[in-house]
């Protein structure tokens, strides 16, 4: 059985949760979730698609809800069931998510009972990926998932781990306890209970890798995409918090519901940071902010044969980081809560306890820089949290949308205090 913290299961208790399944060998993992659910004290309505009733039968889950689950959009159309069970619905979670529901989804395509209710949708959705690795990493299917999150999704996974046919890798679907967390968290419950701790709080996220200009032409930077970072303004925006995203150059389109402001170097960074973190709840830096600067501009360009460029001096950057933490004495657990990334390439765990110290943060997010799959400008990661209260958390190769929903349920543990 699901291991749920007392927090979420108040949140699901009495609510009116829509199940979609959809057509992967992960389906027979929905009948876990659906149980789980009604355990919370949730009342589940199983919509499946043809594909889904290809692995698990509509039987499994009536028997399990207590309620027929449906697959067919035409029958008894008298009752529009896809408008009714949409409208009833407080959340809806779709697990598993193959890459043709995400791109139904995206696409606003409606040609089964499962699209058409999520078309009818107003209630927060979840939705729990599950494909093999190529599916996942197909630059269609990351552009749907990025889309739908920018809408307002909250993604759980998926995970690294074994798949159908004996592979093994990342598109493994989310455990139970994750969707469950997701799903409590999107409700929201009011009340001060852990999950909803952003709600309504000012959130400072950076994003993107600055440029310091050396001439009209050239500029010393580094490759962050600014996925990471958007990805933590769209996931605090999602559980309610007013999020300004402070962003150095990226090719990413601005989030909706997320006040962004355009930075190029550390310097406008560091200004535009402070200023906003005088009212902030949160300040979280994933940007990758330059170490140094050119000391000088050249207004024009420097010449390769003696003409300068081979002698640019650097000068130091400000540690924005730093300077806040210092600005709160160096004191952990004040005002507003520090989050830094370290980008690390060895000894992740000593580099990380050392930034979270020196810089006087209350988490810092250890991620490797140097494979293929996580770090900088791809659309995966895996990292290390570590804490001011001397806590670890793994978190294996998963998605950054599904990181930056880990982050932030740290966060939220770290606003509202110990769990009892
Ligand atoms: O943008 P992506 O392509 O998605 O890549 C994401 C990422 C790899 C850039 C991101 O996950 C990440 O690791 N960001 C932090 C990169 C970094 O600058 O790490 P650092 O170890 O050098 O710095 C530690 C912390 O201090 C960071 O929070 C950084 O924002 C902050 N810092 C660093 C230097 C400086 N002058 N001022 C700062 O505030």
């Amino acid at each position: 059985m699901t291991a749920l913290s007392a927090d979420a299961a108040a949140a699901l208790r009495g609510r009116f949760v829509l199940l979609g399944v959809s057509g992967g060998i992960a389906a027979y993992k929905a009948a876990a979730l659906a149980r789980a659910l009604v355990t919370a004290g949730a009342t589940v309505q199983t919509v499946l698609t043809p594909g889904a009733t290809a692995f698990v039968g509509a039987a499994t889950f009536a028997g399990l809800t207590g309620r027929p689950a449906h697959s067919d959009v035409l029958a008894d159309a008298h009752e529009i069931r896809h408008v009714a069970i949409a409208r009833a619905a407080d959340v809806a979670v779709f697990a598993p998510a193959t890459a043709n529901l995400l791109a139904k989804f995206a696409t606003g395509l409606a040609d089964d009972l499962v699209s058409s209710a999520f078309t009818c949708l107003t209630c927060p959705v979840v939705l729990a990926p599950a494909m093999h690795t190529e599916m996942w990493q197909h630059p269609a299917t990351q552009a749907n998932v990025a889309l739908l999150a920018a809408r307002g999704a909250r993604i759980v996974g998926p995970d690294d781990g074994p798949l159908a046919g004996g592979d093994t890798g990342l598109g493994r679907l989310a455990d139970d306890a994750a969707i469950l967390a997701a799903v409590a968290a999107a409700l929201a419950p009011a009340g001060g209970d852990r999950a909803g701790a952003l709600r309504g709080r000012r959130v400072v996220v950076t994003a993107g890798g600055t440029r310091e200009p050396i001439d009209p032409v050239r500029y010393i930077g580094n490759r962050s995409s600014g996925k990471m970072g958007y990805a933590l303004a769209v996931a605090a925006a999602q559980r309610g918090a007013v999020v300004d995203l402070v962003a150095a150059p990226t090719a990413l389109p601005d989030p909706a519901g997320v006040t962004t402001h355009h930075v190029e170097t550390a310097l406008q960074m560091r200004d535009a940071v402070v200023a906003l973190a005088h009212d902030a709840d949160v300040v979280v830096k994933a940007a990758a902010v330059a170490d140094v600067r050119p000391a000088d501009y050249s207004p024009h360009k420097l010449r390769k044969d003696g003409g300068g460029l081979s002698a640019v001096a650097l000068a130091p950057n400000p540690d924005i980081l730093g300077e806040l933490g210092a600005s709160r004495n160096g004191a952990a657990a004040g005002r507003p809560l520090l989050v830094g990334f370290a980008a690390e390439t060895e000894r992740e765990e000593q580099h990380g306890r050392d930034k979270l110290q020196r810089k006087g943060l209350d988490l810092v997010v250890v991620n490797r820089v140097d494979s293929r799959d996580a770090g900088f400008d791809v659309d995966t990661n895996r990292a290390l949290l570590l804490d001011r209260d001397g806590r670890r958390t793994d978190v294996p190769l998963t998605s950054k949308a599904a990181l930056a929903g880990v982050v932030w349920d740290h966060v939220e543990a770290l606003l509202t205090g110990p769990a009892d």
